[in-house]
C-alpha cells in the first residue's frame, strides 16, 4: 500500500500503518549509505527544490543528501537572496518554481501551516522541514527509527521529552508519532515551557526531572529556544541547567539503562552536559546519520507513490 497522503506535512492522525511503512522502508536504504558508492538511481529524472526561509544545519543537509543519494536534480532555495526580500509572496514565490516542472517540494518556514498553505497551491509534493512552533515530521520519525533500530521495539517504551516543549515543533511530532507507535510519552520542563492542557494529547505532565527520570526508558532532550520567547520565560540560564540540566549524576537516579536523544542543536552544558552529549547514552550522532536514509524513505515512497 503507498502512503494515503501525497504529502508529509506532520504525523498528527498519520496512520500507525504509513509510519510503519516508512520506518521498514528506512532499513533498506540504511545500507545503501553503508556502500562505497551511496546512490540509487530511484528519483533519476524527478526534481526537487529545498525552500528553506529559517536556518537549519542538519535539517537541511540531510535533505540534500538524500536528494541527491537517490539520484534526482536538486535545487536550493535561499530566502535571503530571493525575490522575497522585494515582496513577492510564497504562493507566487512558489507557483513561479513550480512551472519550472518541479516535483517535490521540501520546506522550512517560520510560520504555522506554511507547509499546508504550499501543498494547496502546488501540484508538486510537499514536504514539511519544520513549520514555526508547529511540526517537524522528518525529525520524529528518525527519531522513532532510531528507538527501533537501538531498542527493537517502541511499544511499552516510557519516552519523556524534556525542555522548551511550548516552542518546539519536534515536541509535538514527537507525541503524535510516539503515541500512533505504542509509547507512553511524557513531557518535563518548567511549567511556563509547558503548554497548557497538553494532557489532552494523552500526555504526563513532569516538573521534577528525577520524577520523569526514574522509569524513562529514552529522554528527548530539547533545546531552550530563547529565539523564540518574547518574555522570559524561567529566571536564568543558570537556574535551568540546575533543574531540568541532563547530567550523569542525574542519569545515575533512573531505573534503567537510559537512551539520550536530542534533534540539535545542542546548548552544550546548559539543557545536557557535554560529557552525557558525548557519552554511551548517547544516540545524537546516529540521529543524524539516520535522518539521511529515513528522508530518502520518505522522498522515495511519495516521489513514485509507492
Ligand atoms: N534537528 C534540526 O531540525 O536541526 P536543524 O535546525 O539544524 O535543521
Amino acid at each position: 500500500m503507498p502512503l494515503r497522503n501525497r504529502h508529509l506535512l506532520g504525523l498528527e492522525g498519520m496512520p500507525k500503518e504509513d509510519i510503519q511503512l516508512i520506518l521498514d522502508t528506512t532499513t533498506s536504504f540504511r545500507e545503501v549509505l553503508d556502500r562505497p558508492i551511496k546512490k540509487v538511481p530511484t528519483l533519476q529524472g524527478k526534481t526537487i527544490v529545498n525552500l528553506f526561509f529559517e536556518p537549519s544545519t542538519r535539517t537541511r543537509i540531510s535533505f540534500e543528501l538524500a536528494e541527491r543519494r537517490l539520484s534526482a536534480d536538486v535545487v536550493n532555495f535561499s530566502a535571503d537572496v530571493s525575490s522575497l526580500r522585494k515582496g513577492e509572496t510564497l504562493k507566487d514565490t512558489a507557483r513561479n518554481i513550480e512551472v519550472m516542472k518541479v516535483d517535490m517540494v521540501v520546506m522550512r518556514h517560520a510560520a504555522v501551516g506554511a507547509s499546508h498553505f504550499l501543498s494547496t497551491v502546488v501540484n508538486a509534493n510537499v514536504i514539511n522541514a519544520g513549520d514555526g512552533t508547529h511540526e517537524h515530521p522528518t525529525q520524529a520519525l528518525l527519531d522513532l527509527y532510531t528507538i527501533r533500530e537501538k531498542l527493537g521495539k517502541i511499544e511499552g517504551l516510557n519516552v519523556c521529552i524534556v525542555g522548551d516543549i511550548s516552542h518546539s515543533r519536534v515536541a509535538l511530532s514527537n507525541i503524535f508519532g510516539f503515541k500512533t507507535m505504542g509509547a507512553h510519552v511524557a513531557v518535563c520542563g518548567p511549567r511556563t515551557l509547558i503548554p497548557r492542557e497538553i494532557e489532552k494529547l494523552g500526555v504526563q505532565v513532569f516538573c521534577n526531572l528525577d520524577d520523569a527520570i526514574r522509569d524513562a526508558d529514552v529522554l528527548n532532550v530539547l533545546r531552550i529556544q530563547l529565539e523564540r520567547q518574547d518574555r522570559s520565560l524561567f529566571p536564568s540560564i543558570r537556574e535551568y541547567r540546575q533543574y531540568y540540566g541532563i547530567t550523569r549524576e542525574r542519569l545515575k537516579k533512573a531505573n534503567k539503562q537510559i537512551i539520550i536523544m536530542h534533534p540539535g542543536p545542542i546548548n552544550r552544558d546548559v539543557e545536557l552536559s557535554a560529557d552525557v552529549a558525548d557519552s554511551e547514552h548517547s544516540l545524537i550522532l546516529q540521529q543524524v546519520l539516520n535522518g539521511v536514509a529515513v528522508r530518502m524513505a520518505i522522498l522515495y515512497l511519495l516521489g513514485t507513490g509507492k
